[in-house]
Parts: C-alpha cells; structure tokens; sequence
C-alpha cells in the first residue's frame, strides 16, 4: 500500500520483550519480576559484568587505543578467534569460511538474510514453530520474496521436540536451495535442542535435499556450561557437509550467525560475526566482495569497542581461561535456579508436572504456561514474561523464586 501521508502509517505494535522491559520499569511494586528479556543477571539480578571482560577493558584502556574505522569485513584478528572460537582451530584452518563482522547476531541474521535473497534466491524459508520472534521480522523485512514457512518443533503433549514432525515437514516441503534456519543450541524459546543423533538425521535431510542451513548461534556456553560442546552441531554440519572428505553434490552454502552478546555480556556493544561456509575448493572472493558490499551500504563499516574486548579476551590464554570459567558460571546459575524453581512449584503442590522446567536448557523455559495465565502473572503479582509462556531464568534469584512459584499456583 502506498501512503501519501506520513500521518497515515498505522501504530504498530513494540516488540513483546522491549514492550515487557518499559512496563516493567513503570512498575512500582517493590516485588515486581522481570522474566521478559533475554538477558544474564546475577544473584542478586542485576546486570553482570564479566570479570574476564572487566579485565579485558583494563587492558585496553591501559593501551590508550585510538578510535580509528575498521576495514568493512571488520576487525580481522577478532574474526579469526570469533571463527576459531565456533569452529575449533583444528577444523577452522579451512580456507572455505569467509567471516564478515556484523551488528550482532540480529546484524548476522539480516546479512545472511539479504545475502541469500539477493544471491541464492531460495523459495523458502523454513523457522521452527516457536523461534525467536525477529526471524519473522528480518526475512520479512530484508528478503521479502522469499516465502516464510514453519516447520514444527515443540510438542506441547510431551513438552519436548516435535522432531518426527519438524523432519517430515522439511522432508515433504522443503526444495532444493530453500533456507533453513536452525538454533545451533539452547533454542530460543523452547530450551529444547535436538539429540546428537537428531542431528545427524537432520544434516542427512539438509545434504539429500541441497538446503541452505543458516546456523543461529546466540548461546554458545549456555546450554552445556562449555562453549565447545555447544558447538557440536555447526562443527558437525561442516565437517560433514563442506569439507573435501564429504560428499561435494551438498549444498550451495551454510551461514553461522553468531552473537557474541550473551555469552560474553556484551549486549549493547552489538559485537557478532556472520560465516558462510561455501563448497570446497570454491573460490570465496566473489561471496566475500558481495557480503562487503551489504556491510558498506548499510554500516560503512562495523563498530570496534566489542571486537577488541573480545579479541583481547579470546587472544591471552589466561584470559580465555577465565571467560570460559564466566560462561560456566552463568550456566550454572540458571541451571540452578531451575532446579529451584522446580522444587518450590512441587513443595507447594502446584497442580501438574514441573520437571520439564529442570530439563530444558540454555536461558529460557518454555513454561506451558497459557498467555491467559501470564497476563494474569502480570496483572495479579507483576511478573513480567512472553504470552508465550517463555520465561527468562536468570530474572530468578533466591529471594524471589518462592514468589514466582506462588504466584504460578495461584494462575493455574
Ligand atoms: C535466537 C536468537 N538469535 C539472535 C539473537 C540476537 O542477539 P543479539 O543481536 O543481541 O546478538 C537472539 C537474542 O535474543 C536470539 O535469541
């Protein structure tokens, strides 16, 4: 529709997770909850900084660095341990991936977006069903020629994956070069991750049907405590699917967009990495000059305080070591409050099963809760979270979880 007067756009609706925070902030009741937002907090919920990164930031500082521009594709030396850091330097000595700094992994997922509309020209796209709620937005926005499609994922009878269904429907719908995007781990909403063995199942559909795999990868470290394991899947899909020893009919190409936001704290500093895995033996140059092209024409070039505190975390062993010990704890804390959680709804006989709460990983639990019960939440006890029943862990402390738990049994 073509408007001729700016006065004519309608009002469109904030973004549930923003919209949560700002209600929340209004809020002056001293108990009120946050569990909207996808972010860490402390014991104490409050926001954390990393002690690695607070190191990080010393150093830099002491260094008096200037605030010269990056090249476009980025800080090249943080690129390196960003790409070394999903990939494993063993298998990362490939000259077949091509890294690109983006604006986090919301800049990422738009790159690899607009990249393969423009480039690839898939039909579709498939997102699981639930997803982070942006993956309508950005391939609406940024490929609007390519058709969204959902593939299930959650089955709400045993609150685990659907995978019978997600597998049959990429096997029955999916055409050769359509895209689909998969959660490297802890998915975001549901905290449900696929086997090992689903995985291999799932790479197997990707390879016989030639789909484009776009990996978003916004919790490394958050699943397992370990940032390698949580990388086990994008490791498996290149060595599989895109090394010389595999099979070289696959697919045109993988993405992994990856934010570095969680799991280095660095959330507003908007630092992620976009990687696009191509055939081997393929000349990269042409991919790389075209992903350059999109990086100028909407960022000139990418901002640089992030990649340097990574690049200096990620560059000084002793400094890795303690990063790895951060993402551990921030894992183990949610992990933590899970267990909580789940003892309290128990020991106060909450009507029904809470175990799924203690088994979903990463940052979230995908409550089951109905967007009745939640408004409700809201409304009664001001506790904030999705209508979706998503609820962010780390909100939870030791000082509120009994209220929390309380005021679920007084929805249900
Ligand atoms: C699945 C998923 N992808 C990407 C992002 C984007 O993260 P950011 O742009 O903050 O790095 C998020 C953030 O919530 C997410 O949950």
């Amino acid at each position: 529709m073509a408007f001729t007067n700016l006065g004519d756009l309608p009002v469109l609706p904030q973004p549930e997770s923003f919209a949560l925070t700002a209600a929340y902030n209004e809020d002056t009741f001293p108990n009120k909850v946050n569990l909207g937002q996808g972010v860490y907090r402390d014991n104490n919920c409050q926001p954390w900084v990393l002690p690695s990164i607070r190191e990080a930031e010393q150093t830099l500082h002491n260094q008096q660095v200037n605030h010269e521009y990056l090249p476009i594709a980025g800080h090249a030396q943080f690129l390196t341990k960003a790409r070394d850091l999903l990939f494993s330097p063993a298998i990362a000595s490939q000259d077949n991936i091509t890294s690109i700094q983006a604006v986090a992994g919301t800049g990422a997922n738009h790159l690899a977006a607009i990249f393969c509309a423009r480039n690839l020209r898939p039909k579709n796209v498939f997102i699981s069903d639930p997803t982070w709620d942006n993956h309508h937005l950005i391939w609406e926005i940024a490929a609007p020629n390519v058709t969204r499609k959902l593939y299930p994922y959650y089955d709400p009878c045993t609150r685990g994956l659907n995978f019978d269904g997600m597998l049959s429907e990429l096997e029955k719908s999916a055409e050769e070069n359509d895209v689909v995007i998969l959660h490297a781990c802890a998915h975001n909403p549901t905290g449900i991750d696929p086997t090992q063995d689903q995985w291999k199942k799932i790479a197997d559909a990707v390879r016989r049907k030639k789909l484009i795999v776009i990996f978003d990868c916004a919790y490394q470290g958050f699943a397992s405590g370990a940032a390698d394991a949580d990388a086990w899947a994008i490791r498996y899909f290149y060595t599989t699917l895109f090394t010389e020893s595999s099979s070289s009919t696959g697919p045109a190409g993988m993405f992994v967009c990856q934010s570095l936001s969680k799991n280095f704290g660095l959330y507003g500093e908007r630092i992620g990495a976009l990687h696009l895995i191509t055939p081997p033996l393929l000349p990269t140059q042409g991919a790389k000059a075209h992903l350059v092209r999109l990086v100028r024409a909407e960022i000139s070039c990418p901002s640089l305080f992030g990649a340097r505190l990574v690049h200096t975390v990620l560059d000084d062993t002793e400094l890795v070591s303690k990063w790895h010990e951060d993402v551990k704890t921030m894992a183990h804390r949610i992990k933590g409050v899970r267990a909580l959680l789940k003892s309290e709804l128990e020991t106060l006989g909450a009507q029904g099963d809470w175990g799924h709460i203690e088994q979903q990983i990463g940052m979230f639990s995908f409550t089951g809760l109905s967007s009745a019960q939640v408004q409700q939440l809201r409304e009664k006890h001001h506790i904030y979270m999705l209508s979706n029943g998503r609820m962010s862990l780390s909100g939870l402390d030791e000082g509120n979880v009994a209220y929390v738990a309380q005021a679920i049994k007084d929805v249900l």
